[in-house]
Protein backbone atom coordinates (compact mmCIF):
# COMPACT_ATOMS: atom_id res chain seq x y z
CA UNK A 1 0.00 0.00 0.00
CA UNK A 2 1.16 3.31 -1.26
CA UNK A 3 0.78 6.31 1.54
CA UNK A 4 0.43 9.80 1.30
CA UNK A 5 -0.05 13.20 2.55
CA UNK A 6 -1.60 13.14 5.89
CA UNK A 7 -1.81 9.14 5.71
CA UNK A 8 2.01 8.85 5.55
CA UNK A 9 2.63 11.03 8.33
CA UNK A 10 -0.18 8.98 10.61
CA UNK A 11 2.18 6.16 9.85
CA UNK A 12 5.57 7.09 9.51
CA UNK A 13 5.91 10.72 11.80
CA UNK A 14 6.59 11.32 15.21
CA UNK A 15 2.94 12.84 16.52
CA UNK A 16 5.01 15.93 17.66
CA UNK A 17 6.17 17.17 14.79
CA UNK A 18 2.51 18.31 15.00
CA UNK A 19 3.10 20.78 17.35
CA UNK A 20 2.85 18.90 20.90
CA UNK A 21 6.47 19.05 22.23
CA UNK A 22 5.91 16.84 25.10
CA UNK A 23 5.00 14.13 22.78
CA UNK A 24 8.13 13.78 21.14
CA UNK A 25 9.77 12.60 24.47
CA UNK A 26 7.23 10.22 24.93
CA UNK A 27 8.01 8.90 21.34
CA UNK A 28 11.90 8.90 21.19
CA UNK A 29 11.66 7.36 25.18
CA UNK A 30 8.38 5.66 25.43
CA UNK A 31 6.47 4.37 22.01
CA UNK A 32 9.44 3.76 20.02
CA UNK A 33 11.57 2.01 22.45
CA UNK A 34 8.10 -0.08 23.84
CA UNK A 35 7.65 -1.19 19.90
CA UNK A 36 11.37 -2.33 19.25
CA UNK A 37 10.88 -4.30 22.79
CA UNK A 38 7.19 -5.59 21.64
CA UNK A 39 8.34 -6.74 18.62
CA UNK A 40 4.85 -7.61 16.77
CA UNK A 41 5.09 -10.02 13.73
CA UNK A 42 3.42 -10.53 10.52
CA UNK A 43 0.50 -12.62 11.16
CA UNK A 44 0.33 -12.22 15.13
CA UNK A 45 -2.92 -11.01 17.15
CA UNK A 46 -1.95 -7.68 18.59
CA UNK A 47 -3.92 -5.89 21.30
CA UNK A 48 -3.42 -1.75 21.30
CA UNK A 49 -4.37 -1.83 25.14
CA UNK A 50 -5.43 2.21 25.84
CA UNK A 51 -4.93 3.12 21.91
CA UNK A 52 -5.76 6.60 22.35
CA UNK A 53 -5.53 7.78 18.73
CA UNK A 54 -4.29 4.54 17.31
CA UNK A 55 -0.45 5.87 16.77
CA UNK A 56 0.51 2.81 18.11
CA UNK A 57 -1.56 0.32 16.98
CA UNK A 58 -0.73 1.84 13.65
CA UNK A 59 3.13 1.05 13.55
CA UNK A 60 2.10 -2.38 15.07
CA UNK A 61 -0.37 -2.99 11.75
CA UNK A 62 2.48 -1.85 9.59
CA UNK A 63 4.70 -5.21 10.72
CA UNK A 64 1.29 -7.32 8.91
CA UNK A 65 0.29 -8.33 12.31
CA UNK A 66 -3.99 -8.44 12.85
CA UNK A 67 -4.24 -5.22 15.12
CA UNK A 68 -7.23 -4.49 17.93
CA UNK A 69 -6.97 -1.55 19.79
CA UNK A 70 -9.64 -0.26 22.65
CA UNK A 71 -9.84 2.92 24.59
CA UNK A 72 -12.14 4.25 27.21
CA UNK A 73 -12.22 7.61 25.49
CA UNK A 74 -14.61 7.84 22.78
CA UNK A 75 -13.05 11.00 21.18
CA UNK A 76 -9.87 9.31 20.80
CA UNK A 77 -11.01 6.35 19.40
CA UNK A 78 -13.03 8.08 16.81
CA UNK A 79 -9.89 9.84 15.76
CA UNK A 80 -7.99 6.03 15.33
CA UNK A 81 -11.18 5.06 13.02
CA UNK A 82 -11.43 8.24 10.92
CA UNK A 83 -7.89 7.46 10.10
CA UNK A 84 -8.48 3.36 9.70
CA UNK A 85 -11.42 4.57 7.13
CA UNK A 86 -8.97 7.18 5.46
CA UNK A 87 -6.32 4.45 5.53
CA UNK A 88 -7.34 0.87 6.03
CA UNK A 89 -4.66 -1.23 7.65
CA UNK A 90 -7.15 -3.59 9.13
CA UNK A 91 -7.29 -2.65 12.42
CA UNK A 92 -10.44 -3.40 14.57
CA UNK A 93 -11.30 -0.86 17.51
CA UNK A 94 -13.46 -0.66 20.19
CA UNK A 95 -14.37 1.80 23.57
CA UNK A 96 -13.55 0.02 26.20
CA UNK A 97 -12.26 0.15 29.64
CA UNK A 98 -8.96 -1.69 29.76
CA UNK A 99 -10.15 -3.04 33.25
CA UNK A 100 -13.02 -5.14 31.28
CA UNK A 101 -11.41 -6.46 27.82
CA UNK A 102 -14.26 -7.57 25.35
CA UNK A 103 -11.97 -9.76 24.14
CA UNK A 104 -12.32 -14.15 24.41
CA UNK A 105 -10.14 -15.96 26.38
CA UNK A 106 -6.41 -17.25 24.78
CA UNK A 107 -6.96 -14.89 21.90
CA UNK A 108 -3.86 -12.59 21.17
CA UNK A 109 -0.06 -13.28 20.80
CA UNK A 110 0.95 -10.15 22.50
CA UNK A 111 -0.40 -6.85 24.03
CA UNK A 112 1.14 -3.66 24.33
CA UNK A 113 0.12 -0.96 27.23
CA UNK A 114 2.23 2.15 26.37
CA UNK A 115 1.67 5.95 28.07
CA UNK A 116 -1.42 4.25 29.85
CA UNK A 117 -1.55 3.76 33.24
CA UNK A 118 -0.09 6.73 35.11
CA UNK A 119 -4.18 7.13 34.67
CA UNK A 120 -4.96 4.14 36.14
CA UNK A 121 -5.28 3.30 40.16
CA UNK A 122 -3.02 0.22 41.46
CA UNK A 123 -6.32 -1.88 41.72
CA UNK A 124 -7.22 -0.45 38.10
CA UNK A 125 -3.56 -1.63 36.76
CA UNK A 126 -3.66 -5.27 38.64
CA UNK A 127 -7.56 -6.09 37.09
CA UNK A 128 -6.11 -4.65 33.60
CA UNK A 129 -2.94 -7.14 34.11
CA UNK A 130 -5.61 -10.03 34.98
CA UNK A 131 -7.31 -9.19 32.25
CA UNK A 132 -4.27 -8.76 29.90
CA UNK A 133 -3.31 -12.30 31.13
CA UNK A 134 -6.36 -13.60 30.36
CA UNK A 135 -6.59 -13.15 27.15
CA UNK A 136 -3.27 -13.82 25.91
CA UNK A 137 -2.32 -16.81 24.76
CA UNK A 138 0.41 -19.35 26.35
CA UNK A 139 3.80 -18.24 26.39
CA UNK A 140 1.78 -14.41 24.96
CA UNK A 141 3.63 -10.94 25.49
CA UNK A 142 2.64 -8.34 27.18
CA UNK A 143 4.46 -4.81 26.72
CA UNK A 144 3.78 -1.51 29.76
CA UNK A 145 5.60 1.56 29.26
CA UNK A 146 5.46 4.60 31.87
CA UNK A 147 6.65 7.54 32.62
CA UNK A 148 9.71 6.36 34.82
CA UNK A 149 8.50 6.99 38.48
CA UNK A 150 11.90 8.44 39.33
CA UNK A 151 10.52 12.11 37.50
CA UNK A 152 8.02 12.54 39.84
CA UNK A 153 10.73 12.98 43.06
CA UNK A 154 11.97 16.05 44.01
CA UNK A 155 15.42 15.58 42.93
CA UNK A 156 14.37 15.14 39.64
CA UNK A 157 14.96 17.83 37.25
CA UNK A 158 10.83 17.95 36.64
CA UNK A 159 10.35 18.83 40.16
CA UNK A 160 13.90 21.00 40.63
CA UNK A 161 13.09 23.19 37.64
CA UNK A 162 16.06 21.86 35.92
CA UNK A 163 14.30 21.22 33.04
CA UNK A 164 11.58 22.30 31.10
CA UNK A 165 9.81 19.43 28.83
CA UNK A 166 7.39 18.60 31.66
CA UNK A 167 7.13 20.85 34.96
CA UNK A 168 5.58 18.59 38.10
CA UNK A 169 4.61 20.64 40.40
CA UNK A 170 3.07 18.57 43.62
CA UNK A 171 1.97 20.74 46.33
CA UNK A 172 4.86 19.84 48.53
CA UNK A 173 8.05 18.29 48.65
CA UNK A 174 8.20 15.53 50.11
CA UNK A 175 9.68 12.09 48.33
CA UNK A 176 6.90 9.69 46.54
CA UNK A 177 7.21 6.21 47.93
CA UNK A 178 3.48 4.57 48.24
CA UNK A 179 1.31 4.27 44.90
CA UNK A 180 -0.46 8.08 45.16
CA UNK A 181 -2.72 9.83 43.23
CA UNK A 182 -1.35 13.67 42.25
CA UNK A 183 -1.99 16.70 40.26
CA UNK A 184 0.66 17.39 37.75
CA UNK A 185 1.58 20.01 35.78
CA UNK A 186 3.07 20.46 32.21
CA UNK A 187 4.24 22.96 30.12
CA UNK A 188 2.66 22.53 26.51
CA UNK A 189 4.31 23.84 22.98
CA UNK A 190 3.07 27.27 23.59
CA UNK A 191 4.60 27.83 27.26
CA UNK A 192 1.05 27.68 28.44
CA UNK A 193 0.28 25.11 31.57
CA UNK A 194 -1.98 22.04 32.11
CA UNK A 195 -2.39 20.44 34.67
CA UNK A 196 -3.65 16.58 34.84
CA UNK A 197 -4.18 14.28 37.60
CA UNK A 198 -1.98 11.39 37.77
CA UNK A 199 -1.23 8.18 39.43
CA UNK A 200 2.37 7.80 40.79
CA UNK A 201 3.48 4.15 41.00
CA UNK A 202 6.57 2.74 42.72
CA UNK A 203 9.08 1.50 40.56
CA UNK A 204 8.65 -2.21 41.70
CA UNK A 205 4.84 -2.11 41.63
CA UNK A 206 4.82 -3.72 38.45
CA UNK A 207 6.93 -6.24 38.36
CA UNK A 208 5.40 -7.25 41.60
CA UNK A 209 2.03 -7.24 39.90
CA UNK A 210 2.75 -9.18 36.89
CA UNK A 211 4.67 -11.84 38.69
CA UNK A 212 2.00 -12.40 41.13
CA UNK A 213 -0.25 -12.53 38.00
CA UNK A 214 1.19 -15.29 36.23
CA UNK A 215 3.61 -13.43 33.86
CA UNK A 216 7.82 -14.32 34.06
CA UNK A 217 9.61 -10.80 33.38
CA UNK A 218 11.55 -10.72 30.53
CA UNK A 219 13.30 -7.74 30.12
CA UNK A 220 12.79 -4.49 32.05
CA UNK A 221 14.89 -1.03 30.39
CA UNK A 222 15.10 2.33 32.13
CA UNK A 223 15.35 5.08 29.14
CA UNK A 224 17.48 7.96 30.25
CA UNK A 225 16.81 11.21 28.93
CA UNK A 226 18.63 12.26 25.98
CA UNK A 227 20.29 15.37 24.55
CA UNK A 228 18.43 13.92 21.07
CA UNK A 229 15.28 13.71 22.74
CA UNK A 230 15.00 17.08 24.11
CA UNK A 231 16.22 18.54 21.24
CA UNK A 232 13.66 16.89 18.91
CA UNK A 233 11.20 18.93 20.90
CA UNK A 234 13.22 22.52 21.55
CA UNK A 235 13.26 21.77 25.26
CA UNK A 236 16.07 22.03 27.82
CA UNK A 237 17.78 20.84 30.65
CA UNK A 238 19.65 17.85 31.91
CA UNK A 239 20.14 14.54 30.21
CA UNK A 240 21.24 10.96 31.69
CA UNK A 241 18.38 10.53 34.53
CA UNK A 242 15.51 7.88 33.95
CA UNK A 243 12.49 9.07 32.73
CA UNK A 244 10.71 6.17 30.83
CA UNK A 245 10.39 2.61 31.98
CA UNK A 246 9.42 -0.83 29.60
CA UNK A 247 8.92 -3.91 31.39
CA UNK A 248 8.39 -7.02 28.64
CA UNK A 249 6.89 -10.30 30.19
CA UNK A 250 5.51 -13.56 29.04
CA UNK A 251 2.44 -15.18 30.76
CA UNK A 252 2.72 -19.01 31.60
C1 LIG B 1 -1.28 9.23 26.71
S1 LIG B 1 -2.52 8.31 25.89
C2 LIG B 1 -1.58 7.04 25.11
C3 LIG B 1 -2.25 6.48 23.90
C4 LIG B 1 -1.45 5.40 23.14
N1 LIG B 1 -1.18 4.23 23.96
C5 LIG B 1 -0.15 5.95 22.58
O1 LIG B 1 0.93 5.71 23.17
O2 LIG B 1 -0.19 6.65 21.58
C6 LIG B 1 -3.32 7.47 27.23
C7 LIG B 1 -4.61 6.79 26.84
O3 LIG B 1 -4.93 5.80 27.82
C8 LIG B 1 -6.33 5.73 27.92
N2 LIG B 1 -6.67 5.05 29.17
C9 LIG B 1 -6.16 5.26 30.42
N3 LIG B 1 -6.70 4.41 31.30
C10 LIG B 1 -7.57 3.62 30.62
C11 LIG B 1 -8.44 2.56 30.98
N4 LIG B 1 -8.53 2.13 32.24
N5 LIG B 1 -9.20 1.99 30.02
C12 LIG B 1 -9.12 2.42 28.73
N6 LIG B 1 -8.33 3.43 28.33
C13 LIG B 1 -7.55 4.03 29.26
C14 LIG B 1 -6.76 7.18 27.85
O4 LIG B 1 -8.13 7.29 27.52
C15 LIG B 1 -5.82 7.72 26.77
O5 LIG B 1 -6.40 7.64 25.49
Amino acid sequence: MRLEGDDYKENHFFWTEKGDRLTVIGDYLGRLPSLKLLDAKKGEYVLDAGCGAGFIARKMALTGAKVFGCDRAEAMVQRAVETEKRCSLGIEYKVSDITTLPYKNNQFDAVACVAVLIHDSPEECKKFIAEAHRVLKSEGRLLISVTHPFVYQPESPNRTGKTNWAVHSPLDNKPMTENQRFNEIYTNSEGKQFSSTVWYHPIDFFPKALSEAGFSIVHEQTMYMTKEALEACGHTGPIGYPSFYQILTKKY
